[in-house]
């Protein structure tokens, strides 16, 4: 079975990386990492609380894997440096981040290796395995474009959450679909989250 590493950082945009967690949980193993800032964002956004401090004893990847209703995920916090996904040695299928903050993008272009998400990224770099980023912003600065850019050249794919038309999306979940769908696509997962042009 396949292994990827996916990260959800805080930018705007967690139900991506939700939606994303649940497509590849169908096809993979997940190691999954949520950066500090998220867990409010997803609160916000989605309204999945996975910070719930009510029932003391239960770990957050408990409360995590419970939500997926899985043994297949594996969660980190970014400050884990210890985890499995920090070594090259630990063979994956490659690393996506969905959505991708600004502050991680420029952590993983400028190969900062701060927390386990720059970390993961710099180790999936330099093994020349898949990366995927997801970065949202509007609109982007010229040190973002920069950072993508740099990282393009490297072969990193840049896939920002920019929805299309052409297949007559009638809601939000559509529209989510299509871009989790491109985003499978990148790395050659089947998925029937959208009607193909032409199909
Ligand atoms: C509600 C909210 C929305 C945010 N949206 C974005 C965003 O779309 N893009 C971005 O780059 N940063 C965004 N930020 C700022 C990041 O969360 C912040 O830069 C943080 O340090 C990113 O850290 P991380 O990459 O470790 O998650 C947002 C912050 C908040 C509170």
């Amino acid at each position: 079975m396949k292994r990827y590493i996916l990260a959800i950082t805080g930018a705007s945009g967690s139900i991506f990386g939700v939606r994303l967690t649940e497509e590849l949980l169908k096809v993979s193993k997940v190691h999954l990492v949520i950066s500090s800032n998220t867990f409010p964002i997803i609160k916000d956004e989605t309204g999945i609380d996975w910070t719930d401090k009510s029932q003391k004893s239960e770990k957050t990847e408990d409360r995590i894997r419970k939500y997926f209703k899985t043994e297949r995920l594996f969660f980190y916090e970014d400050k884990q440096m210890d985890a499995p996904i920090a070594s090259g040695s630990f063979k994956t299928d490659g690393m996506l981040v969905v959505p991708c903050s600004m502050k991680t993008l420029s952590g993983i272009a400028n190969g900062y290796a701060n927390n386990l998400i720059e970390r993961a990224a710099d180790v999936v770099i330099k093994e020349g395995r898949h990366l995927l980023l997801s970065p949202r912003e509007m609109p982007f600065s010229a040190i973002h474009l920069e950072n993508m850019l740099k990282l393009a050249r490297l072969g990193v794919k840049i896939a920002p959450p920019v929805p299309a038309f052409y297949h007559q999306p009638k809601n939000l979940d559509d529209i989510v679909n299509f871009i989790v769908g491109k985003i499978l696509d990148s790395f050659g997962i089947e998925h029937s989250l959208f009607k193909r042009w032409g199909s």
